[in-house]
């Protein structure tokens, strides 16, 4: 009968709910200069950190002398490994079970490793006494390439573990050994292959790049010894966890450290990991008494923080001669620099990249990953993608492409005769997983007509003619990719991060006056979450998201949570943001059926009131509610109307999606020219359509980034070759294509609204579209496989390569 209600639409669309595209709020701050980020904060009397590093990728340090830099005026302090190690802070326990030099302790792993802390009056002085630190160095002999670092005999890189045959992911079977992290049935998986009719082999190498966000990290410590106090403010993708540690490095009770996540310019993975410099910060500012302040310029970030990626994956995968796979064997050799400081859940050295076998029917798989010490920065974090998803994609989604070469197949029809078919959901992996939800063929249909698939290989085929006879010099590929994403890490039964269970929360206050706020245990990075999360509230307590304040990021007054990275905000926090709005929607029942002098069940929820049932007539606003929970003494019922939750998920959600893409390619120039790009998202109920184009648009701007030319490079001797962003590709809105984005709906049926997270997926699946299109371009001319980045210099050795020049 409410459906009739005439001004019903009208008080949907006031509320700006679920399914709005509702304009970013943050938006005005922003665009006007009214962001706060790190380097905004102020305070008096604060001090600069700033780090002198190693020049040597492996060398013994031999001496530090300080003299000339204390002596410089404006210096107040250089730290230096002995003075942290009487505190036990020269060293740290990383995210990954490993411990990490603070400061050099006898000798430096990486080029760039912070080897002494100078404080001063300001940067430009620190910046002057950092060049005045004079540091002896003996070099060592240096590994970059993670298969020498396991030859026998090969210089020991971690002498500080000398001895040790186990690590904290099992045994270690050689000095520059870290773990070997096995999933699935590896004996029925290689019986598999042994009797396949088809087997294809290949090495995919998913080279080092790095999330580079425009802001790099940061933070700003202030110890107040009056109060006991410590507050922190950084650039934190996680800040309850960074106060948990900080706690338990310090030794400073947590109820006395306060942790402030203000805006972050964009994270991408890089800001989830704890660095020398908040450690250094902190004990400056105990030291000093004043409030210490360090923000790495983009050399250093580039350089020495977490870095992503770094996996040689060999494979084999088998199938029937009409392409129906039966196995996946899978072995990675993982590179994770001096120390294994990956961003992963505790019990997932290797985070979750089993799950490899991506969107396909796999009857049997096995994958073992080997962790390698090398004298490269450390890191190994989800760069937009949920911890190992985006190698894992790309392994997939480039060995269906070299099956299909290897049956001489349609590369779209392989992938489609293998799908996961949507009666088979919840689908559990041959590598243990569950898949939630998932209706695959539908959407590779609606993705192949709205690029019409057919013309585009017509086209394509008449180009190979056109080329071979000496018409034209460019080529065509079609980059294909269909991914399967997880997120919303994790049920706290299997996911922690140092040891704290992986939930999320959100406390929300409805005010007398009907408007609300919220607090989260994440933290925006410029993914939207004040909008968004908004609109959540909005459909679950009918008060409209122009009323509703999210805030994040702030531990002394949001309820604990594990922070924004993977995509887990909308998995986890996001039902904890309905789930508190459902029980402030039960209590509201209760406070309407007594100021309308019904029985609670004679009441029911509609839009933005509750109404008696059978007579839309009588009813109570949220707002008149609200102010009867503060007005009125109703027997039985505490006054106000708050409500907390914290939400561990039962499962991860599975979004995935549907790519193509078009890219002429110039064999003379190695240029490509990308043509068309069509990226469909399942990434089930939609929150807000606009911020999730946002997302898309992003991510795929990364994808590309990665594919066609990003990477973090190094020479023999461990220098980095791409520590500016002259070297270290990103595009900007010259080089970066235009796309087409386009949806299908699959719930997850375990979300309490439906959603799966978004954020990371263009980044998951766009990587495989981009590097398939360069490989489907040479196809014709027997291409199988040519290692990322694909830059113009790449392009041009290929084409020479097969022979193309001439
Ligand atoms: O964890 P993170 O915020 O990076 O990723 P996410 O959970 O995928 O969310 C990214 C943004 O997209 C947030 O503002 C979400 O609320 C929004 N989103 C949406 O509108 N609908 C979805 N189904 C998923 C995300």
């Amino acid at each position: 009968m409410n459906d009739l209600s005439p001004d019903r639409d009208d008080r949907i669309a006031n509320l700006k709910g679920l399914g709005c595209s509702r304009k970013r709020v943050e938006d005005a701050r922003f665009t006007q200069g009214k962001g706060n980020y790190v380097d905004d904060i102020k305070m008096p009397g604060m001090l600069h950190g700033d780090f002198v590093r190693s020049p040597y990728a492996h060398a013994r340090v031999v001496s530090i002398n300080i003299d000339a830099a204390m002596a410089l005026d404006g210096v107040v302090a250089v730290l230096t490994a002995k003075d942290l190690e009487p505190l036990g802070l020269h060293w740290m326990p990383t995210l990954a079970g490993d411990k990490q030099m603070v400061l050099a302790d006898g000798k430096v792993l990486f080029q760039g490793q912070e080897v002494a802390y100078v404080v001063a009056r300001d940067r430009y002085v620190a910046a002057d006494a950092v060049e005045l630190v004079e540091v002896d160095y003996e070099e060592l002999p240096v590994i970059v390439d993670p298969f020498k670092a396991l030859e026998p005999g090969a210089t020991v890189l971690r002498e500080d573990l000398e001895g040790q045959t186990s690590g904290a992911h099992g045994e270690r079977r050689h000095p520059n050994h870290i773990f070997l992290w096995e999933e699935g049935d590896k004996a029925a998986t290689e019986a598999v292959l042994d009797e396949a009719e088809v087997v294809a082999e290949e090495t995919i190498y998913y080279h080092r790049t790095h999330p580079c966000p425009l802001e790099t990290c940061g933070c700003v410590a202030s110890m107040d010894k009056v109060n006991g106090k410590l507050t922190l403010y950084g650039t934190f993708q996680a800040p309850h966890v960074v106060r948990t540690v900080a706690s338990l490095l310090s030794g400073i009770e947590e109820h006395n450290i306060r942790v402030v996540s203000p805006d972050i310019g964009g994270g991408f993975g890089n800001k989830v990991g704890v660095y020398p410099g908040y450690v250094c910060s902190i004990v400056a500012s105990i030291v000093t008494g004043k409030p210490v302040k360090w923000v790495e310029d983009r050399m250093e970030n580039l350089m020495a923080t977490a870095f992503a990626r770094d996996y040689w994956m060999k494979g084999r995968i088998s199938a029937t001669k009409e392409g129906k796979i039966t196995g996946l064997h899978c072995h990675v050799t993982a590179d994770h620099g001096a120390f294994d400081a990956c961003a992963d859940p505790t019990k997932f050295p290797a985070g979750f990249f089993h799950i490899c076998t991506g969107s396909y029917d796999i009857p049997v798989a096995y994958v073992g990953v080997d962790g390698v010490y090398t004298n490269k920065a450390p890191g190994g974090v989800a760069y937009r993608c949920s911890f190992r998803v985006t190698e894992a994609a790309y392994f997939i989604e480039r060995m269906i492409e070299v099956l299909a070469q290897e049956l001489n197949m349609d590369a779209a029809e392989l992938r489609r005769i293998n799908f996961i078919r949507k009666d088979q959901f919840p689908y559990h992996s041959a590598l243990g997983w569950e898949y939630d939800s998932g209706d695959y063929h539908t959407a590779w249909d609606k993705a192949l007509t709205a690029v019409n698939y057919d013309g585009l290989r017509a086209e394509q085929a008449e180009r190979v003619e056109a080329f071979k006879r000496g018409e034209t010099r460019k080529l065509m590929g079609i980059g294909l990719s269909f991914f399967t994403e997880i997120v919303g890490a994790g049920p706290v039964k299997n996911c922690d991060i140092l040891g704290m269970g992986m939930f999320d929360s959100c406390e929300i206050r409805i005010h007398p006056t009907g408007s609300a706020t919220a607090r989260l245990g994440t933290i925006s990075q410029g993914q939207g979450h004040a909008t968004t999360f908004a609109q959540i509230l909005a459909s679950e307590i009918g008060i409209s998201a122009d009323s509703i304040t999210i805030e994040e990021g702030d531990t002394d007054t949001a309820p604990y949570g594990l922070g924004t990275y993977g995509s887990r905000s909308t998995p986890v926090a996001g039902a904890a943001t309905a789930l508190a709005g459902r029980k402030i929607r039960a209590k509201a029942q209760m406070i309407a059926a007594y100021l309308l002098e019904v029985h609670d069940n004679d009441v029911e929820f509609d839009v933005d009131r509750f109404v008696v049932k059978g007579a839309p007539e009588r009813f109570k606003t949220m707002k008149e509610i609200a102010y009867a929970a503060y007005n009125q003494a109703i027997p039985g019922l505490e006054p106000g109307l708050e409500a907390v939750s914290y939400y561990d998920p039962p499962n991860m959600t599975y979004p995935f999606g549907a790519y193509i893409c078009v890219m002429d390619l110039d064999v003379d120039t190695g240029q490509t020219e990308i043509r068309q790009v069509y990226a469909l998202d399942d990434c089930g109920t939609r929150i807000n359509p606009m911020v999730i184009e946002g997302q898309v648009h992003g991510g795929l701007t990364e994808a590309y980034a990665i594919a066609m030319g990003q990477e973090i490079a190094y020479d023999e001797m461990g220098n980095c070759k791409t520590g500016t962003l002259m070297d270290f590709f990103l595009p900007t809105a010259v080089e970066t294509p235009h796309y087409t984005t386009d949806f299908t709906e699959t719930p997850s049926p375990h979300h309490p609204i439906g959603a799966k997270g978004v954020g990371e997926s263009p980044n998951v699946g766009g990587v495989p579209m981009f590097s398939n299109a360069v490989h489907d371009a040479f196809r014709a001319f027997g291409l199988r496989q040519s290692h990322m980045p694909h830059d113009h210099w790449r392009i041009w050795r290929i084409a020479e390569g097969l022979g193309l020049h001439g």
